[in-house]
């Protein structure tokens, strides 16, 4: 077998995993968590990350949370994120006042709830779209709190994708964290390139997932972004996990 079909039988079995995965409702409720707090308190890297902890946090890939915080894992929105590098992630785009996201691979739906939440205390969105290859009963659940937000369940590496993307002319913000092999994390990075003012990358510190590191190696090199990173790590966990980057468009600064 050579490298392009073994990384092409890679992607088959993850798609084959991910069929029989299902999603793990959401406490809607502690969106009035975020709802409650002021801007200046929202502002503020150290109190959203407290707040993550409110919030509630997802439970697989526990090994790659410190212990500190596993009390936390498993309830609430099951923000599948760490709340070192979130939190400073979403003070800067607070800074930013975006105005339209698109989330493509959602999970539970928990940091695409926390994210339209926190983002709206900042600037209105027009649109917030979720989209995930498995089905998601919490988001069309919150599409009822949140009327300007809506789920698509589709598949990336489709045709049918590609066709539904050309419905939006632009999204302010794109993040990408679906399924973090190189082939996929590119052609998604591509279908959204012209669309989107700033895209950003889930796992681009995770040692498991080399691919991503390498689009956002290439992203960077293309010098049409300013590029930020959220890297920070727990301390008492050995190897490097998560991380987002993000790449603002020069012209959108
Ligand atoms: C790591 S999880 C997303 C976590 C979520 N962003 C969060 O922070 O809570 C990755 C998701 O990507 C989805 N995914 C993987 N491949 C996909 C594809 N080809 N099209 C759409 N979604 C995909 C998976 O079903 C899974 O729910």
């Amino acid at each position: 077998m050579n490298n392009i079909e073994s990384k092409l039988k890679i992607v088959e079995q993850g798609w084959k995993k991910l069929k029989k995965l299902n999603t793990i409702p959401l406490d809607l409720k502690r969106v009035a968590l975020i709802n409650s707090k002021n801007l200046e308190y929202l502002s503020d890297a150290a109190n959203v990350e407290s707040l993550m902890l409110d919030l509630g946090l997802n439970d697989e890939g526990l090994e790659e949370f410190p212990e500190s915080l596993h009390q936390y894992c498993g309830q609430g929105l099951r923000i599948w994120q760490y709340p070192i590098q979130f939190s400073k992630y979403l003070v800067d785009l607070g800074k930013l006042k975006i105005d339209s996201y698109l989330e493509i691979g959602i999970r539970h739906g928990g940091t695409f709830v926390a994210t339209v939440e926190y983002l709206q205390k900042f600037s209105p969105l027009k649109y917030a779209i979720g989209i995930d290859i498995i089905p998601c009963q919490s988001l069309l659940e919150y599409k009822q709190i949140q009327q300007n937000i809506d789920f698509v369940q589709i598949n990336t590496q489709s045709q049918e994708y590609q066709q539904w993307l050309e419905k939006y002319e632009k999204f302010d913000l794109v993040l990408i964290d679906s399924f973090h092999e190189e082939i996929q994390c590119r052609n998604e990075f591509m279908s959204v390139k012209d669309k989107a003012n700033i895209v950003a990358f889930h796992d681009i510190a995770n040692i498991k997932y080399p691919g991503v590191r390498k689009i956002w190696e290439e992203v960077k090199n293309t010098n049409e972004y300013d590029c930020r990173e959220y890297i920070d790590q727990y301390l008492g966990i050995d190897l490097s996990y998560m991380g987002i980057g993000i790449a603002v468009r020069k012209e959108r600064l």
